[in-house]
């Protein structure tokens, strides 16, 4: 939740902040700003409201300077306006900081500096900051945010400059990430490695406490007690062809169509036909304990619950294991018990989701180990899980998460495998799983090939203002993940409920304006939704079925029918996800929304 970059080097700042900000937009877009050093005592901002390509045209082209600093914003405290966009500066107008993050005694620490004479200029909490350090600045930038930092309550990853340390940024962190990217004789700083990824590919993640101080000949990082930190330079592995559209009109789409490929590198190495399991090397859990492991809670938010309440059920019901899966902002706040042998996963396509990251790290107070499922490498909970899978999506850029999601499925099927495969599943039974799985990514090749049919569907539909997602077993998780995609980006009102649940409550909303979307397996289950099925079509709703491949009595019975290719009904999950994605995505078109970026919302959500 916005985005922070730094640049300290030979070359113009400002092309390359504009840059940075630009592959930063996904995680806030009302508007951004830039502070860039002269070299003669003072800064020059400019600040626009809107999206960066508004700061862009605002940027004067020829805009000197070879050091500053960057930020695009999702608004928290005050709205938004110029006043409120980052940098925010102190009454000398010499210093400059962009921050992400919540500072949460702001009130006080306002009070305190007003008395003192600071005139405040914005309605946010960042503006303390820029005010304490010039309280504390003596010649020593570095010395003086430290300073500052011992005032403030909440969480934080800033960047600072001072207009009479020519080449000298200071960055903190405290609950939101900051990254340190080391160049060829120019230092980059970011809140992702998005923020620099044209620039540098060597990167340095910061922990909590930790503090900055790059120029460009390096960096140097201190933690809490002053003390030195020496830490190694990462490689990051993202083309910069991953981050770009290429053919596609927008990134959801591209990342929709993905699926067959970053699904198979969810796989990739993990499919041990010898032994008939999954190879996942990241555990860190000795065979030992995963075999007495007596219980899996799971923890996530949004589409990565969403995921994990398949999970959950797999889990369960294939390597009967008791599972469930919850969202982590509950989690946090309710004093989860935390049984012994009990294994709890964190799960998050950024791996910087505050909730989420905040809980996992109160289950591991408790004791418990947390394992990671994660998409972005380096990413804060997969540093700080004790171990666990990266999904290989490959950078996912729309709000909207698509792939990242059949890939987390992925994880999850392999670990069921894994952990079936150690109690009580027969090897032919492993390999029907197996074969499965590895089916996935050609059955989803089909169900995007099907794109133009799904297109005409969303057409027929999209100016109706609410929408019922209905499934069950398996696929309950899906009308919640369908019914999450169409309201994200459409705008249009859309509940997801298990397809029993209807006549407890929400089938009094059926009628001809509310259509229904139904899941429908070929297992055991088919006949109570096809029941259910009749019962809304009984009250003149329009049904639109989601089921499979020569099912003629759904056909009939429906008004609209998405077919995907008969499989193994475990694996439907994968395959009925994709028409729910397109289906929301070609609403949204269809009503002009802006797809990559949809209104309120921000990639990463890195604040509470
Ligand atoms: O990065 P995470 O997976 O932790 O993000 C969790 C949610 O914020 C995220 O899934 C959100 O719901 C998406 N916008 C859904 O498309």
């Amino acid at each position: 939740m916005c985005g922070i970059v730094g640049y300290a080097g030979p070359r113009r700042a400002s092309p390359i902040l504009l840059e940075g900000l630009k592959r930063l937009e996904y995680r806030g877009y009302d508007s951004a700003g830039i502070a860039i050093g002269r070299g003669d005592g003072s800064l020059s901002s400019v600040r626009t409201v809107g999206k960066i390509q508004a700061l862009k045209d605002a940027v004067p082209k020829d805009l000197g300077g070879t050091w500053g600093i960057g930020h695009t914003r999702w608004a928290t405290h005050g709205g938004v306006t110029q006043a409120n966009t980052h940098p925010h500066f102190d009454g000398s107008g010499k210093i400059a900081v962009v921050h992400n993050g919540i500072i949460e005694n702001y009130r006080a620490l306002r009070e305190m500096l007003a008395k003192e004479g600071v005139v405040f200029t914005s309605e946010t909490d960042t503006e303390v900051i820029p005010n304490l350090v010039a309280r504390y600045y003596k010649g020593d930038l570095e010395a003086a945010v430290k300073a500052a930092l011992v005032h403030l309550e909440g969480t934080y990853g800033i960047a600072v400059i001072h207009a009479d340390e020519p080449g000298r940024i200071v960055g903190a962190r405290n609950g939101s990430p900051l990254v340190v990217g080391v160049g060829e004789g120019e230092t980059l700083l970011g809140s992702d490695v998005m923020a620099f990824i044209s620039s540098t590919s060597r990167v340095v993640y910061l922990n909590d406490g930790e503090i900055v101080s790059l120029d460009p000949s390096g960096f140097r990082i201190t933690d809490r007690s002053d003390s030195r930190v020496d830490r190694a330079a990462d490689a990051v592995t993202w083309e910069l062809g991953a981050i770009e559209k290429g053919e596609y009109p927008c990134f959801m789409e591209k990342e929709i169509f993905e699926q067959p490929d970053s699904i198979g590198r969810a796989l990739g190495g993990r499919l041990d036909q010898d032994n008939a399991t999954a190879k996942l090397g990241g555990l860190n859990l000795d065979r030992r304990y995963q075999r007495a492991v007596s219980r899996v809670n799971i923890i996530a938010a949004g589409t990565s619950w969403h995921a994990s309440l398949v999970g959950a059920q797999l889990l369960e019901s294939v390597a009967r294991i008791p599972a469930s899966a919850d969202v982590a902002s509950e989690v946090r706040y309710r004093n989860p018990v935390v049984e012994r042998d009990s294994l709890w996963f964190a799960v998050s396509q950024s791996g910087e989701t505050a909730d989420t990251l905040y809980a996992m790290r109160e289950i591991q107070r408790k004791g418990a180990n947390v394992l990671g499922i994660c998409n972005v490498v380096g990413s804060t909970i997969a540093r700080e899980s004790d171990g666990g899978v990266y999904v290989h999506s490959g950078p996912e850029i729309a709000v909207a998460s698509t792939k990242a999601f059949t890939s987390q499925l992925a994880a999850f099927y392999l670990f069921t495998l894994h952990m079936a495969r150690m109690r009580d599943m027969s090897r032919a039974e492993g390999e029907r799983f197996l074969a499965g799985l590895a089916a996935v990514p050609d059955m989803i090749k089909t169900v995007l090939g099907r794109r133009d049919a799904i297109q005409a569907v969303a057409k027929k539909y999209s100016r109706r203002r609410d929408f019922l997602f209905l499934g069950r077993g398996l696929l309950y998780p899906i009308a919640l993940e369908g019914a999450l995609k169409l309201k994200e980006i459409s705008y249009i009102h859309a509940e997801g409920y298990p397809a029993g649940e209807i006549k407890h409550g929400p089938i009094a909303l059926v009628c001809p304006e509310v259509p229904t979307v139904f899941l429908v397996s070929d297992d055991g289950l088919r006949e109570k939704v096809i029941s259910n099925i009749r019962e809304v079509k009984a009250r003149g709703g329009p049904a639109i079925a989601v089921g499979v491949e020569g099912d003629k009595e759904l056909e009939g019975i429906v008004d609209d029918f998405i077919p995907v290719p008969k499989m193994d009904s475990r694996f439907y999950p994968f395959t009925m996800v994709v028409p729910l994605q397109l289906f929301a995505y070609f609403c949204a078109l269809d009503l002009g929304r802006d797809v990559d970026q949809p209104r309120n919302l921000a990639k990463s959500v890195t604040v509470e």
